[in-house]
């Protein structure tokens, strides 16, 4: 392991106030995603798709990574170019999921334990040889009646610790992704609590496992209410809910935050995002970022649908959504960017 590089990759990819553009959708996700706007589910049609997005104009001004999937990471542009030579010559750096998903647990009836530390030293050896330079392991906890177990919690994070050793012993900078779902009726305050809970029980795991906490990036879920619960908070109370979990329990030798959406609008997650930044009177240990998959690429699927007719426009809304994005780290994110879309094709 080279403490100096994964210090420096980790460091790369949460500066110049740019994130990370998660588009490692597992093989069944993609396919879900491309059934709901009537594309073929095809491998020919998610290779398209990855070309759209690697391949928009510009992208690396606000993109530092993009994080791939098996399939994706092996595979080329329509005229032969290798997805990662195109992601590095934009000035991006290649990244690759490496859990094998979340699974039911034994004895744990409507909870998850994330799969795929067997095998894991091989295949982080691979990406590695491929340009991969860094990984993701997403670690999926429920709030529900009497959920999460502390046995659910544990086990996750143990998980997470021991994958991030292995990416650090493979000269890979590992994204440690404990989502707390915001799916349910629980209130902020419910889920604030359990994500303190989470991330202390992931920082305590790392710690025993030994991982070096500046060379890697917390993948984190902001703290809100459940999608079903009445109570929704305003913008500014979500992001000073987050802001003051994460001081309680994230150390400051972490380089960077980058938010998951977890199913949050664009909009939303881009202004909430925004607020942590523009609100955060005294600097934060950290930097705060974005890791999106659905509040980045969703405008640019709807608009593809598979037609190659609306590949630059398509490119277009995925370049404005990473402008806002860009912005929103700033604190510089206002709602009137909605409507002058940036054009990456001007
Ligand atoms: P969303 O932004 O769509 O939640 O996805 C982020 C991600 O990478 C989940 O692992």
């Amino acid at each position: 392991m080279n403490e100096q590089e994964l210090m420096n990759v980790a460091r790369r990819l949460v500066a110049d106030d740019k994130g990370l553009l998660a588009m490692d959708e597992s093989t069944s996700t993609c396919n879900k995603r491309f059934a709901k706007v009537g594309i073929p589910q095809d491998v020919d049609m998610r290779r398209a798709y990855r070309e759209l997005l690697i391949t928009t104009p510009f992208l690396g001004e606000c993109i530092s990574g993009t994080i791939l999937y098996d399939e994706t990471i092996r595979q080329q542009k329509k005229v032969g170019t290798p997805f990662v030579k195109v992601i590095m010559d934009g000035g991006m750096i290649p990244g690759i999921k490496v859990d094998t998903g979340a699974k039911d647990m034994a004895a744990f009836p409507g909870e998850k334990i994330t799969e795929g530390l067997d095998g894991l030293r091989d295949r982080l050896k691979e990406y590695f040889e491929m340009g991969a330079r860094f990984a993701k392991w997403r670690a999926v906890i429920t709030i529900g009646f009497g959920i999460p177990s502390f046995g659910c919690i544990e086990a996750n994070a143990q998980a997470l610790a021991r994958y991030a050793a292995l990416c650090q012993e493979a000269g890979l900078v590992p994204v440690v992704e404990p989502e707390v779902l915001m799916t349910g009726d629980h209130s902020m305050e419910r889920c604030r609590e359990l994500t303190k809970d989470v991330l202390h029980a992931v920082f305590s795991h790392l710690c025993t496992q030994r991982v070096m906490l500046e060379g890697m990036i917390l993948k984190a879920n902001m703290v809100l209410p459940g999608r079903a619960c009445a109570k929704q908070e305003a913008v500014s109370e979500v992001a000073d809910a987050t802001v003051k979990c994460l001081l309680q329990v994230v150390p400051p030798a972490v380089p960077g935050v980058a938010f998951l959406s977890g199913g949050q609008t664009c909009e939303l997650a881009s202004a909430r995002l925004n607020a942590m930044n523009a609100r955060s009177r005294s600097p934060l240990p950290w930097a705060l970022a974005f890791s999106f998959a659905r509040a980045i690429q969703q405008p640019a699927l709807d608009i593809w649908k598979g037609n190659i007719h609306n590949v630059v426009a398509a490119q277009n809304a995925l370049y404005h959504r990473a402008q806002c994005n860009k912005a929103a780290r700033r604190g510089e994110y206002t709602a009137a960017m909605e409507e002058t879309s940036t054009l990456a094709h001007a």
